[in-house]
């Protein structure tokens, strides 16, 4: 025994870099315009708030822990059985519950090039091996994901539509890649976005989990509900991944605020539909602004956008990034994704956007 030597945690735990969130501070600035991290721009529901303040008296007691409540009301909101919903807190949290369950040393976890990195670092947090299949157009390519299986895969993960590209794959490629899997493969459709997606082609995937034994589909309350800092999400699973989910997740995994301001938030359709409409006027506009500042942003159909810039010169990622943060505007980089000429910018309140725009005109006659 050595004694000199401390205590060493399992493998692979080492090798990762730790997911870094959108900075929230900026020096100098006491309220900087915030568009780092996909977050409602308009703020949550009152609904919600008077929720989550009702609740402040029993914050002495355990949550109920089987979310049923917000179970229920979910089952009811989008016509599914509450039984095979599981709620998390956050859908990182169910992330994280997959690659425990299904993945671990030896396996292999299968995402997209530029998919959401918390699917590689789960994977690695577990000793499980990370895989990306590269892409087209900064578009998940079933078939190069396909190419990719092996008999040690586990997990395939899409996030549809994906952070940070805001690309989508339509069912009918989502239920291609599905049917090329092996049966004993999950494949997880993380529909964080969903409900800004207006395409007729596009599905979250509910069909297919309901049509296959391994297939999931992973949601959010963190964006157009607007809801991130109480942290929950939920899944739709074959009963028997709900099953598997409900023995390795804590018994009170989601907070009492979430559960009930959860509840509230689905149920103010008011507020959802105000940020939908609030989306699908100002997201392509800014997306429309970048392209005119010959920035060829990506055809996003998320509540943010990704413009590409030069690699060199004046007017980098970098350059931009350091310009709006010199104006009191935070955004995202995108070295992490391995897109070190992109910038991702979350839609803002209609001032904040029109203001990001005008500082990158400005950034780019400069
Ligand atoms: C694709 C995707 N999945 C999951 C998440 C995590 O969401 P949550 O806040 O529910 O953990 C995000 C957050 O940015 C996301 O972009």
């Amino acid at each position: 025994m050595n004694a000199a030597k401390g205590p060493v945690p399992n493998a692979g735990i080492l090798d990762l870099a730790p997911y870094v969130g959108g900075d929230a501070k900026l020096d100098g600035f006491e309220r900087p315009i915030r568009l780092a991290s996909n977050e409602n721009a308009l703020g949550p529901s009152p609904k919600a708030v008077a929720a989550y303040h009702a609740l402040a008296g029993e914050i002495h007691r355990y949550p109920e822990g089987s979310a049923d409540e917000l179970r229920h009301a979910l089952g009811e909101h989008y016509g599914l059985d509450p039984a095979r919903i599981v709620c998390g807190a956050g859908s990182d949290e169910l992330i994280g519950l997959l690659q425990r369950a299904y993945s671990g040393p030896g396996a292999e976890v299968l995402y997209s090039r530029h998919g959401f990195l918390m699917y590689p670092i789960g994977a690695q947090a577990v000793g499980a091996t990370p895989v990306a299949a590269p892409e087209h157009d900064l578009t998940a390519d079933v078939d190069a994901i396909l190419a990719r299986v092996t008999e040690r895969t586990r997990l395939v993960f899409i996030a549809n539509p994906n952070n940070p590209t805001g690309t989508y794959l339509s069912a009918g490629e989502v239920a291609r890649l599905h049917a090329g899997l092996p049966s004993n493969v999950v494949l997880t459709i993380d529909a964080a976005y969903a409900e800004f997606v207006n395409r007729n082609d596009y599905e979250p995937g509910v069909k297919l989990v309901d049509a296959a034994e391994n297939v999931v589909m992973l949601r959010t309350f963190s964006k157009i509900f607007a809801l991130a800092g109480l942290r929950l999400g939920w899944g739709y699973f074959p009963p028997a991944i709900a099953d598997v989910l409900n023995r390795v997740r804590g018994p009170f995994n989601v907070n009492s605020a979430a559960l009930a301001a959860g509840v509230a938030a689905l149920n103010d359709t008011e507020s959802v539909e105000k940020a939908r409409a609030h989306n699908d006027r100002w997201q392509p506009w800014l997306n429309e602004r970048m392209a005119a500042l010959g920035l060829n942003p990506t055809a996003s159909v998320g509540n943010f956008v990704l413009p590409h810039f030069a690699e060199t010169g004046k007017h980098t990622a970098t350059a931009a990034f350091a310009f709006l943060q010199s104006r009191g505007i935070l955004t995202r980089k995108m070295n992490g994704y391995g897109l070190p000429n992109h910038l991702r910018i979350t839609v803002g309140t209609a001032e904040e956007t029109e203001k990001v725009a005008a500082t990158l005109a400005e950034f780019m006659g400069s």
